[in-house]
């Protein structure tokens, strides 16, 4: 597959196989992602890969935010079940003091939003699934983790052979609707 097949086939995977992430191929994805660009070369990023299972437990009872995916239609995070049951879940998180800010812009998002984005792409590369899941109970997580406390959790992203098969791309809205030439109209 070339970058944009990669791209192109890359879909949230919330349910996994039993099949262990082999050490390599998880390397491999952590190596990807030390090449991603972020604020001044900053590497404002850090990641806790977590495998063992009753931590992974914890982590998916912790993926939820009071009362915040009842207006969508969920009772819970879609990926809860998939974060226990991936073989590894890899929590990635920023110190933003290490990152920049500028125009009230926290740059340290934009920092894990690309190594989020590397990840995933690695992860579809490899024949791995993952998805990235933000919703969660930070300081929960936080003290589950020893994370400490200058340092934001961002992501979430069991990692594991899919166990769902997804085909075609997501739906996304039109180009013309998101990209304008020369000025905004
Ligand atoms: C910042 C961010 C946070 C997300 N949080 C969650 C989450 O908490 N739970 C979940 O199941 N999916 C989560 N997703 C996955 C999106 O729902 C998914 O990317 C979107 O529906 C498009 O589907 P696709 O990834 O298959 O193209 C998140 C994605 C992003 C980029």
């Amino acid at each position: 597959m070339d970058v944009f097949d990669v791209i192109r086939t890359r879909r949230s995977i919330r349910r996994f196989t039993d099949k262990p992430v082999e050490d390599e191929k998880l390397h491999t994805i952590l190596e990807a992602v030390r090449h991603s660009p972020s604020w001044a070369n900053f590497q404002c990023c850090r990641f806790v890969v977590v495998r063992d299972p009753s931590v992974k437990e914890k982590i998916s009872e912790l993926s939820y935010v009071e009362n915040f995916f009842s207006p969508l239609g969920y009772k819970a995070n879609p990926a809860k079940k998939g974060i226990a049951e991936a073989p590894v879940v890899i929590v990635a998180c920023a110190d933003p003091k290490q990152s920049g800010t500028l125009w009230d812009q926290p740059y340290y998002m934009t920092d894990v939003g690309i190594a989020s984005q590397t990840l995933m792409l690695a992860a579809r590369a490899l024949g791995l699934g993952t998805v990235f899941v933000g919703v969660f109970e930070e300081e929960k997580i936080r003290s589950l983790l020893k994370v400490p406390s200058n340092i934001r959790i961002v992501g979430l992203f069991p990692l594991g052979y899919p166990a769902e098969e997804k085909t075609g791309a997501s739906p996304r809205k039109p180009l013309s609707e998101s990209v304008f030439y020369e000025s905004w109209e």
